[in-house]
């Protein structure tokens, strides 16, 4: 049957004491409902509809751009009533899994387990085991082990409290009875909402057959609710990318000190040092070592490259064997071919440091282009600025551009060009000769320190 996938977001979150709408509040730098559509894009579903509330604004707009149905739940009566906004656009034929904006860690395989278990006369719920199930809904099952219905916490009786099985909200339904037994849902109960888990015991009074899935670890279905349920779901999420990383045979020093925020690929004996953050899409190659403390976002990182600790490399492409920090910041568009050194406080914007390449101290390369084998000494400057406009800088290959150097760009070096130390280079220098731009140097016999007085 087509799938359309319902995720609850309206929810206000209290709790959070933040400007920002729960569902917006970042996990691993990514809002928590962009983990739960991520994960459910993997089911290639017909439709996603978020039912959206509080920070509705805020909401659209962080998200304008998906392919995603968007309900409006203005005044929140419950999970029933929720699943409701968003029942109008789906068709009848459709299965509609139903998940949280607030669970962000559920996995792609519980979920198609759950859809799997449900069909045009089966519904589908996910349970957990928990320690303490204090707050939940309970499952309640008859004798021969079959569930029965739901009952929430507020509702529960002390026998039904006892019940470890819990509901984690989720769940998979055939559209067409799904709005049978939405339409008849009542309010009568502790909280005064309409509650989605009562379909369970129409679904059972019709005929239909309820399957529990149990969900493989709690971690998965966990919600949050505050500041410390976030965290605590951000530590969950960083030990699970380092495991798979590790089993793939990535070397983490200290997997409690390092995060993988987004898609990272990795070649073979890759070496991470503590602190380290890789955030957007970082591709690592073979042998890659990578320093304390280091911060590498949507990059590229050759073969045998080594990162050297304090480094940040932002957009950026490193060739193999090249030799970055410590102390550099490599930002977009900066890239390196091989064998490249950029040393201790380098920075690197918009330019291409072609193979051998060398700029080891204190220098800003901007819009630059780099030759082969160049050398840029200490303090050198790219001015690409003049207030208005940015301009380019080149520089042939070969060239050694002396210490302390300003390149008022536009500008141009000559390849195998020597520039003369101190110099302010303001028009092309050509090809194999020396450029210099310096004041003569005096001493002045005459002179006496004063006295002090
Ligand atoms: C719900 C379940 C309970 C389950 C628990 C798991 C019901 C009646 N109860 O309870 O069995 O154990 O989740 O966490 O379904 N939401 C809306 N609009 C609303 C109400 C809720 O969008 O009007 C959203 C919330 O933002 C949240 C989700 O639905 O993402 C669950 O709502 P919440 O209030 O946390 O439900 P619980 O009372 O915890
Ligand atoms: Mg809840």
């Amino acid at each position: 049957m087509p799938l359309s996938v319902v995720i609850l977001a309206a929810g206000q979150g209290k709790r959070m004491k933040s400007d920002l709408p729960k569902v917006l509040q970042p996990l691993a730098g990514r809002p928590l409902l962009g983990h739960v559509l991520d994960t459910a894009a993997g089911l290639e579903a017909a439709a996603t509809h978020v039912v959206y509330g509080h920070g509705g604004e805020q909401v659209l707009e962080a998200f304008k751009g998906r392919d995603v149905h968007w309900a409006l739940q203005a005044e929140q009566h419950g999970t029933g009533h929720a699943v409701m906004q968003a029942m109008p656009q789906v068709p009848d034929d459709h299965l509609v899994l139903v998940l949280y904006g607030d669970v962000p860690l559920v996995q792609l395989d519980t979920l198609a387990r759950l859809v799997a278990a449900a069909g045009p006369d089966a519904v589908s719920l996910l349970s957990v085991m928990l320690p303490d199930p204090t707050g939940y809904g309970r499952i309640v099952r008859d004798g021969a082990g079959n569930v029965v219905r739901i009952v929430e916490h507020k509702d529960a009786n002390a026998k039904e409290r006892a019940i470890h099985e819990s509901n984690t909200g989720l769940m998979c339904v055939p559209a067409a009875k799904l709005k049978g037994w939405l339409g008849s849902l009542k309010n009568d109960n502790a909280q005064g909402e309409y509650y989605l888990t009562d379909i369970v015991v129409m679904a059972v009074r019709s005929g239909c057959q309820v399957h529990a899935v149990v969900a493989p670890t709690v971690t998965e279905v966990l919600g949050v609710n505050d500041k410390v349920q976030l965290a605590e779901l951000e530590a969950a999420y960083r030990k699970q990318r380092a495991t798979a990383l590790m089993l793939e045979g990535v070397t983490i020093v200290d997997p409690a000190r390092f995060d993988a925020r987004g898609p990272v690929s990795a070649g073979r004996d890759v070496h991470i040092d503590v602190n380290v953050v890789l955030e957007g899409s970082v591709k690592l190659g073979d042998r890659v070592r990578i320093g304390p403390n280091v911060v590498i976002r949507d990059s590229e990182i050759g073969d045998d490259v080594e990162i050297h600790a304090n480094c940040v490399v932002d957009r950026a492409v490193v060739g193999a064997r090249s030799i970055v920090g410590p102390f550099s910041r490599l930002r977009p568009d900066a890239k390196l071919h091989e064998d490249v050194h950029v040393g201790n406080f380098v920075e690197v914007k918009n330019s291409v440091l072609r193979a051998g390449a060398k700029a080891n101290h204190l220098t800003y390369l901007g819009d630059a282009t780099v030759g082969e084998k160049v050398n840029v000494g200490a303090g050198t400057i790219t001015c690409n600025y003049d207030g208005v406009n940015k301009w380019r800088t080149e520089i042939g290959a070969g060239a050694f551009i002396g210490s302390g150097t300003m390149l008022v760009a536009p500008v141009k070096v000559g390849a195998g060009a020597t520039i003369g130390a101190g110099s302010t280079i303001t028009k092309d220098a050509p090809d194999e000769k020396l450029t210099l731009e310096r004041s003569k140097q005096v001493t002045i016999d005459s002179w006496q320190r004063p006295p002090k007085k």
